[in-house]
């Protein structure tokens, strides 16, 4: 089966560093790559919203010389007419060297992957998993803090369905000396499987609590995230949880001067714009850092499929 990347642990430590250091290399010298993908097309398959994760990998192949093929919403591709995702994987394997998808159905893209005979970047399942996103966090918290080791990690807000926070969650807890402060309301807890499975199994150790302003003179990242409207079940509970936390500038008195504030984004109101200007603010920074990571990413792939 060709190599893909469904979940951030397909990729192991050894290969992250390996990618965050081509990423460093594409930064500083991007004429040196303006050619690698001449001739090769990446097909986009997104059948949810996106800006970023879509638009970055279409500019990540354009600046690789490449070329891209799009299916920006579910309902303009034969998906609408009942097609199977396996069907549509084959099919496009045809006319491209490599797939990024983008899926309600938690478990889409691990579907395509071994239905195509290309290989498979998830590019968000539902709740499930964002490896991607990760790979984009991993350089930033690298090129922001120069080490993966010995950080503590307060993620914030929606922690049951932000897919993002699964992620890294289980990248990072692979790394020496990290701790996690998982900031929630009661009902957005992360899952228990993450808890179980990533942190106990890992010995990672973690906090839970509703109280941001509490622990923020602890943290050296902080992780906030939107509450994800689209996996909620009824409007109401949304209404009533959507503005848990809004991170502003006297809710961070008591921050380290060297704390790392990241949001993969869309931002809602979770972060008033009067954050944005302030030199801890790096979620703007992790949008161009998800482009140069795909680059390094989809070399990656496609030279280990032989492409
Ligand atoms: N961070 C992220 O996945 O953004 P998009 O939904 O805009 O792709």
């Amino acid at each position: 089966m060709m190599r893909s990347l469904i979940n951030i642990l397909d990729l192991s430590v050894a290969e992250i560093d390996e990618l965050v250091a081509a990423a460093e290399d594409i930064i500083a010298d991007p004429g040196k790559y303006a050619d690698a993908c001449r001739g090769k097309k990446l097909a986009t398959l997104f059948f949810e919203p996106s800006t970023r994760t879509r638009l970055s990998f279409e500019a990540a192949m354009y600046e690789l010389g490449g070329n891209v093929l799009s299916v920006s919403s579910g309902s303009s591709s034969s998906a609408a007419k009942g097609e199977s995702v396996a069907d549509t994987a084959r099919t496009v394997s045809c006319y491209a060297d490599i797939i990024a998808m983008r899926h309600p159905k938690e478990g889409a893209p691990y579907v395509a992957s071994i239905n195509a005979s290309i290989p498979v970047i998830n590019a968000g399942d539902g709740g499930h998993n964002h490896p991607t996103q990760t790979l984009a966090d991993l350089l930033t918290i690298h090129r922001e803090k120069g080490r993966f080791e010995n950080l503590t990690i307060g993620v914030c807000g929606d922690l049951k369905f932000g897919r993002t926070v699964h992620s890294l969650i289980q990248a990072m807890s692979r790394y020496e000396g990290v701790r996690f402060v998982l900031i929630s309301p009661e009902e957005l807890k992360v899952p228990s499987y993450v808890k179980k499975d990533v942190l106990a199994r890992s010995g990672i150790p973690y906090v839970q609590t509703e109280n941001m302003e509490e622990v923020m003179p602890e943290l050296d990242i902080l992780y906030m995230t939107r509450v994800q409207r689209e996996r909620f079940f009824n409007e109401e509970d949304y209404l009533r949880l959507k503005d848990s936390y809004i991170l502003t500038p006297k809710k961070l008195v008591n921050a380290r001067a060297d704390l790392s504030i990241m949001h993969p984004l869309p931002r809602v109101n979770e972060i008033s714009v009067a954050i944005d200007d302030d030199p801890r603010a790096c979620y703007f920074k992790q949008v161009l850092n998800g482009k140069y990571i795909r680059m390094a990413l989809i070399l990656k792939l496609l030279k280990e499929a032989g492409k």
